[in-house]
This record gives C-alpha cells, structure tokens and sequence, in this order.
C-alpha cells in the first residue's frame, strides 16, 4: 500500500498550497497587490504536478484497478475522474481570471472569489479520495492488486511520476515559497552549514525520561510519560491543546518541576539539576511563542542565547547563525521586535544553537506562521537533523513534525497514547483523524 502513503503526501502538500493560495485571496479581498508571477508559478506548478502527474497516476492504477474490484467504488470514483478531467480548464479559467484582475479591484475580486473556489474543489476532493476510497482500495484489493499499484507509484525512472520528477517539483514547490508574498514567504533565505560533524551512533540512548509526572497545584499535568530519544533521532511529540506538550519539554529543562520519575541525560540523573545546569549539558529550548526579547537588538538576542558558552568561541557561533539565517545578519542591529513571526522564530532557533545543544527542544516553531512559511521552518529542523542534531519536536503541525521525524509519540491528557515511527504514526487512521485534519 505504498501507492497510498505517496498518495496523502501528495495531498498533505496540496493541502498546505491550497490553504496558502486561500490566504492569498484573502489578501488580495483587502486590496493587496497581485503578483502575476506567484501566480503564473503556482498554476504552472498545479498543472505539472497535480494534472499531469498525480491525477494520471491515480486514473491509470488505483482508480482503474478499483473499479474492477468493486462495484461499490464506480459512483466516487466517477465523480473524481470528472474532477480530474475538469482540473485543466479550472486553472485555464483562473489564468483567464489573473489576466482580468489587474484591471479593477471588482475584477481582482472576481479572481479571489475564484481562486476560493478552485482551493474549495481541491480540499473536497482529497477529502473525498482519503475518506472513501482509501478504505475501498485497503478493502477490495488484493496483494497482487497493490503489488501492480504499488509497482507503478515507485517507478523511479517514469519521467512524469519518478524520483526525478519529483525532485524537480520539490525544487519547484520550494521557489513558490520563497515567491510567495512577504506576509506569507520568508523572501527567500538559504541554509548554511551550522554545527561541528556528529558522528550517530545508532542504538545510544540521550535521554531517557521514564514515569514522569508533573503538577500545577493540584493539577496533574503530565501523568507518567516514558520516552526515549537517541542520538543523531529526530523525534516528534504531537497532541492537541492542552495535552502536555510545552510542559513536558519545560520539565525537561528544569523550569517547570517534576513530581514524581526521572530524567536522564546522556545517563546522567539530571532530575535534580537547575535549569542554567542543564542548558551546560547541552539542552536547549526554544520556547513556545518564539519569546525574543523584543527591545534587545538580534545580535544581542543570539548573544542570550551563548551565557553558557566560552567568550572565545562566541563570535564564530554568531557567524555561522548568521550564514544560516541571512536575513538575521542584514538586521542585526535592529531589535527583534521588528522581525515579522516567522524571522523571529528563526532567531528563537538560532538563539537556542549559540547554546551549542546536544539535544534541541522545540516548542511549536510552526506556532501562527502561514503555510509556506510553515515549510520553511520544517526545512530548517531538516538541516539540522541532517547534519545529526539530536531534536525533540513538540507540533501541533502533526502532519510535517511525523513527516521528518523518526519516531513520535502522541500526547492525550498528560499520557503518551501511542508510539511508533513517524511513518506508522501517519499512516495511522486515528492519528488521520485526530490531528491531520484528514
Ligand atoms: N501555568 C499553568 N497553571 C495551571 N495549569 C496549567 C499551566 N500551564 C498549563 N496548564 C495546564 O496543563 C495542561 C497541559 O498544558 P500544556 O501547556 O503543557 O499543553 P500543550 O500540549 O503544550 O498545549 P498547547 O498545544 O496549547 O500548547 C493543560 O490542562 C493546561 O491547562
Ligand atoms: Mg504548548
């Protein structure tokens, strides 16, 4: 069934364009200018991928195979085809509309209205395919049904659908964000290497939480969570409001107490320790709400974050934050209260790593950021995760912290209700359900 696993990435990233694109429309409602090459690139990248590459790719195997094995299926799977083939003239008509929007502010709407519609059909649509149809296909097909589908979804050297394919839409996908107005896109940044070379070792275990507990007044908060995070692992801590996401991580770093269990960190109880202990041992958080001190300027801000650190090696710290966040270095003397949400998270994270962690918590990063600027953040924890940062991710994002994580844990009420790699937790239909918004 890995034809279906590509499927829902597929659809989480349509998804995430398809929120983006509404946003836009609403901007433009409140009369902000239209970029016509934004636009021309998100069309062009909706007619590529979406009309060339995915909606075929269904029709030829899964849509095909499906009607054979279940009469069941023809009344939905009629409906998704008349989609599919309706999606072309769709975005003609929105081309169509673009050209008329830059004449009056009555046609600009007319273009977000339309626009509305279009993200309307493509919501209901992967809703439809993910509500019905997955179950139809788990339930009719059999193992040489998926082993044909499957086989055509991993052809890696079809020229339309394959890893090249595909990496030339990521590259694509990531030039819309970066084209995306300044509100929603980062403006363009690049990643530059940060830390020193850590070699993983594999089975290590860097902390190991077990039967932890913890109160506000007579609250309890968090109600005996085991958890293991290895070396080199990214590992995801997803749940909703109120779960106990910020204040198992604020446990973690000695701010908040613990009542009962314990805490070790590179196998050391550190249980007991103060909270400025444990940033010398290399835990460091950034904070749910970003909370840079708005008046310091940004250099003063990552300074913060190095108090632990030797004076010596500050400054070259500081050089290599800022060749990972140019934008931080442009606006260096500028207090961080200026920087829009999603530079401020990057100063968050950017302070937290002048602390040289051995083991990064991040509370939230993607926390009332626009969904291409979600995007953006998740491709910094890549970077860093690639170069063996050892991370504790707490999301509300579910979809993007399992997508890069390896393993996660989901929190209800104060306990980890489920385990499991960040795949299996995505795959999961009561995860789908809870918090994918699927
Ligand atoms: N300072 C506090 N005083 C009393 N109760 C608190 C306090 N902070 C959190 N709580 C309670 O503890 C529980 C866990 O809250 P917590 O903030 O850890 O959840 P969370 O998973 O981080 O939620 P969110 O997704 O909203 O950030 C909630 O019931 C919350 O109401
Ligand atoms: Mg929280």
């Amino acid at each position: 069934m890995e034809a279906l696993r590509i499927i829902s990435q597929d659809h989480s990233n349509l998804w995430r364009l398809a929120t983006t694109i509404d946003h836009v429309a609403e901007e433009i409602e409140g009369g902000a200018p239209i970029d016509p090459f934004f636009f021309h690139s998100v069309f062009e990248y909706l007619e590529q991928f979406v009309d060339q590459s995915h909606h075929p790719k269904e029709d030829d195997y899964l849509f095909r195979i499906l009607r054979m094995r279940s009469t069941e299926a023809a009344d939905i799977l009629d409906r998704l085809q008349t989609e599919h083939d309706a999606g072309p003239g769709n975005l003609k008509a929105l081309r169509d509309h673009l050209a008329e929007a830059a004449k009056s502010q009555a046609a600009a709407s007319g273009f977000a209205v339309a626009l509305r519609n279009y993200t309307t059909v493509l919501k209901g649509h992967i809703r439809a395919e993910e509500k019905h149809v997955f179950p139809l296909a788990r339930q009719a097909l059999c193992t040489e049904d998926w082993a044909e589908i499957d086989r055509a979804f991993l052809d890696n050297d079809d020229p339309l659908f394959g890893e090249k394919a595909k990496a030339g839409f990521r590259e694509f996908y990531h030039r819309i964000a970066s084209l995306a107005p300044e509100s929603i896109g980062m403006g363009g940044q690049s990643i530059g290497r940060l830390q020193k070379e850590t070699v993983p070792t594999k089975a290590e275990v860097l902390l190991r939480v077990n039967q932890l507990e913890s109160c506000y007044g007579r609250i309890k908060a968090l109600n005996g969570i085991s958890l293991e995070v290895r070396r080199g692992e990214t590992v995801a801590l997803v749940g909703s409001n109120g779960a106990g996401k910020t204040t198992f991580l604020r446990t973690l770093s000695g701010v908040q107490p613990m009542s009962a269990g314990s805490i070790h960190f590179d196998g050391e109880d550190i249980g007991k320790l103060r909270s400025d202990l444990r940033v010398r041992r290399g835990i460091c958080q950034t904070p749910e709400g970003r909370q840079v001190f708005g008046p310091l300027s940004i250099e003063d801000n990552l300074r913060l974050g190095a108090y632990t650190q030797p004076k010596n090696q500050v400054e070259g710290d500081l050089e290599k934050i800022f060749a990972m966040f140019p934008v931080l270095k442009e606006k260096r003397r500028l207090p961080a209260g200026t920087l829009s949400g999603g530079q401020q998270q990057m100063l968050a994270i950017g302070r937290a790593l002048m602390g040289r962690p051995r083991m990064l918590l991040l509370d939230e990063p993607s926390m009332g950021l626009a969904p291409l600027l979600v995007e953006e953040v998740f491709n910094v924890v890549k970077t860093l995760k690639a170069e063996g940062m050892t991370i504790l991710l707490v999301e509300q994002n579910a979809f993007a912290a399992l997508a890069i994580a390896d393993r996660g844990y989901v929190l209800e009420t104060g306990n980890v209700i489920l385990t499991g790699t960040g795949q299996e937790l995505l795959n999961n239909e009561q995860v789908r359900a809870a918090y994918l918004g699927m």
